[in-house]
């Protein structure tokens, strides 16, 4: 009895110490899920990655240059399985999550386009991003790109706060509630406000219950943002959403000129407009 008891004291002495591990040697890791593999990578493990380097980069989430330690993209993605035409789901720690198309993500010549990790180093901290009230910074790990001009990259593709990354199916393939139909012509407006929509509004957002993003409602159902909204108003909000509504706790940042020109906005809501008649 008595042994047994003491049994009991050292087992709980034992799962005591277990739990209060990690509190005390915790690492942030990245989770990095290919086809079929899953690996994890911590802060430490990618601040020492033969592939290290420094890069300085015009960053629009900090507003102005920054200079960053960061590890390709391609090199962690290497093994994963990734194709040209497949997506990687960049989750961050918030309920964001972006699809950036294989072709970017894992670009290989990269004179063209550069995906990297940039890795915030603990004993150097990153600043907070500016305008966020939490005060936090874009770490510990996100996504920064280094791209020829003519190359465009969705500001969204600059994933900040970054958990995992994800091989997957293109967003069509996962999620063919998104389509148009055939009778829409190639090149159609319509057709570029869905590719538009992917790219700058789905890490946030779902359609018709379509898509991983969580920060902000479903603009698809249970009624469609065009039918409770007039268009100019729409348009405005998406712009800058300040100019229409205000509130402590916003969250969602508005898309200038240099971000959605204004044939990218219009092609957005035509789409938006096109699935609410649809449905109907
Ligand atoms: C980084 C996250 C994020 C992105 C990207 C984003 N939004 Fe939002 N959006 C939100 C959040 C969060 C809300 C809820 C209001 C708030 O907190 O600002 C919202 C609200 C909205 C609303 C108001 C819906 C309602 O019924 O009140 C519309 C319309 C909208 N977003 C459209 C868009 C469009 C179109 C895009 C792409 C061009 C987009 N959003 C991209 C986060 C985002």
């Amino acid at each position: 009895m008595a042994a047994a008891r003491l049994l009991t004291a050292a087992l709980l002495g034992v799962v005591a110490c277990f739990l209060s591990l990690p509190a005390v040697a915790q690492s942030p890791t990245l989770t990095v899920i290919g086809r079929d593999s899953i690996r994890t990578f911590t802060q430490k493990a990618l601040l020492a990655h033969p592939e290290l380097r420094s890069v300085t980069v015009a960053d629009p989430v900090y507003r102005r240059t920054m200079t960053y330690r960061a590890v390709p993209l391609a090199a962690l993605l290497k093994g994963t399985g990734v194709g040209a035409n497949d997506d990687v789901q960049a989750r961050a720690m918030d309920d964001f999550s972006v699809g950036i198309p294989g072709r970017l993500a894992a670009a290989t010549d990269t004179a063209q386009v550069e995906a990297l990790l940039a890795v915030e180093d603990p004993a150097s901290p990153w600043p907070p991003i500016p305008g966020k009230p939490d005060k936090a910074s874009a770490g510990p790990f996100y996504i920064v790109w280094r791209r020829a001009p003519s190359v465009n990259v969705s500001s969204e593709y600059w994933a900040y706060r970054l958990a995992a990354l994800a091989v997957t199916d293109s967003p069509l393939k996962r999620w063919p509630g998104l389509a148009v139909g055939a009778d829409v012509p190639p090149g159609d407006r319509i057709r570029t406000g869905l590719d538009r929509f992917i790219s700058m509004c789905m890490a946030c957002h779902r359609f018709n219950g379509n898509g991983e993003g969580g920060q902000g409602p479903d603009l698809g159902r249970p009624m469609n943002v065009t039918e409770y909204f007039q268009i100019a108003a729409l348009k405005k909000l998406i712009r800058d959403p300040a100019s229409v509504r205000q509130w402590p706790d916003q969250k969602m940042p508005g898309f200038d000129q240099s971000a959605l020109s204004d044939s990218d906005l219009d092609a957005i809501v035509d789409w938006l407009a096109y699935k609410a008649k649809q449905r109907r």
